[in-house]
């Protein structure tokens, strides 16, 4: 048995791919366009083991996935794949279109072709699972219940809206063609492999350079955090049980507004890496950093930025009997100790040698 993860050198993926090759014994193969965010070296563990395939491409090249699907037959398809950060999204969303909206598109017709060319009783028991966030239903107001599964649709941003609309696709396979899906709706992932151009990652690896710890606007805006490995452990579960056609929310209900996450961050780090220990320097002033949270910069707000989200998980927990394994507290701690003992990884990415690793590992022709 094999099952097609896409994006699986990404942030949630490569957790996924690695959970995945280290508790189930099935082959996974991991397609991936190695965007700037695809990062082969999360994987380097997985070097010489058969049960992991790494395959450098797109999921818009359909003729490409389609040869993928003929040669390994999956029972499943999981589609990680996706331009994720909102940020980039407001400067340049056309990658965001044709990833997130045109990729999927192509990735679903590639995959209905081949569910529609199996024989029973593997028609009956394939599945494309889709991985989406909770960014589609729009921003909630303080007092306003979370996102049900039910929740309409009300993307802000040029992200959210790509991801409403793979959503909507990928619904439309099912009622149209009647192809087995499940679509997923998370909240924020923290965890190890997070690039840091997102909150955690970023505010850790500023604080150990002594550089400034940017905060949007008022520090006020409310995300509802997730550890990754959790997220990865609902989405096998999703696998596992989900009814087709069904979404399913997954969440951790651990709502946190940003300002709170970063001076956790900067209490975690003054314990567990003593700035004054590490000769911390302020790269702004100069001098010796004694808390990190001296670094906590307010910056211009993202605009349109979303003022909060919220989770209701209540249909996987009773449904599928899902429930997350770490508390924040739990999850937030790992995550810091991984950063710290991952300097390696960090300065790869910061480097930019992580790209390096393609050639190293493939071949110049596919860096
Ligand atoms: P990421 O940006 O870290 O990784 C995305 C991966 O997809 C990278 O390895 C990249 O190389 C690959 N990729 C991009 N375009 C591709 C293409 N056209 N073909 C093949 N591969 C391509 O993202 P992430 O944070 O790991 O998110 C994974 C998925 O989970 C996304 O669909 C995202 O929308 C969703 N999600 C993320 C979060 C979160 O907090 N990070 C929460 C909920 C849902
Ligand atoms: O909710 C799920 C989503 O979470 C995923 O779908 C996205 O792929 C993922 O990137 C994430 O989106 P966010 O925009 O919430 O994540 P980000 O880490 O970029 O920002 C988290 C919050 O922190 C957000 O309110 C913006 C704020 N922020 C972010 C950065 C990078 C800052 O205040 N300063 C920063 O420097």
């Amino acid at each position: 048995m094999t099952i097609l993860v896409t994006g699986g050198a990404g942030f949630i993926g490569a957790n996924f791919v690695l959970n995945w090759v280290s508790q189930m014994d099935e082959m996974i193969v991991n397609l991936d366009k190695l965007t700037y965010a695809g990062n082969l070296q999360s994987l380097s563990s997985l070097k010489g083991d058969p049960k992991h395939v790494f395959v450098h491409g797109d999921i818009g090249d359909r003729p490409a996935v389609q040869k993928l699907l003929a040669e390994y037959r999956p029972r499943a398809v999981l589609n990680f794949a996706a331009e994720s950060h909102v940020d980039r999204s407001i400067h340049g969303p056309q990658g965001f279109v044709d990833t997130n909206i045109v990729g999927t598109f192509q990735l679903l017709e590639a995959v209905r072709g081949y569910w529609q060319g199996l024989e029973e009783p593997g028609r009956m028991e394939f599945r494309f699972l889709h991985v989406s966030t909770d960014e589609v239903y729009g921003s909630l107001k303080t007092d306003e219940p979370a996102f049900t599964e039910g929740h309409q649709y009300q993307p802000n941003s040029p992200y959210s809206a790509t991801k409403a609309a793979s959503d909507h696709l990928v619904r439309a396979y099912h009622h149209t063609y009647g192809l087995p899906v499940l679509t997923t709706n998370c909240s924020n992932n923290y965890g190890p492999f997070h690039f840091p151009e997102k909150l955690i990652p970023l505010i850790i690896v500023n604080a150990l350079a002594g550089k400034a710890l940017p905060v949007y606007g008022d520090g006020q805006q409310i995300r509802d955090w997730l550890f990754v490995e959790d997220h990865c452990s609902g989405i096998r579960r999703v696998l596992e049980a989900g009814t087709c056609g069904e979404t399913y929310n997954i969440g951790g209900w651990n709502e946190k507004a940003n300002i709170d996450i970063v001076r956790t961050l900067c209490g975690l780090l003054d314990e567990l890496a003593p700035a004054i220990t590490r000769n911390v320097i302020n790269q702004a002033t100069g001098k010796p950093v004694e808390h990190y949270a001296e670094l906590i910069t307010y910056v211009a707000d993202r605009p349109g930025h979303d003022r909060r989200y919220a989770i209701d998980a209540r249909k996987i927990e009773r449904e599928l009997g899902w429930k997350p394994a770490e508390t924040f507290e739990s999850g937030i701690r790992k995550t810091v100790n991984w950063y710290l003992a991952n300097q390696e990884w960090v300065k790869g990415v910061m480097d930019g040698s992580y790209r390096d690793w393609v050639a190293l590992q493939y071949g110049a022709s596919n860096a």
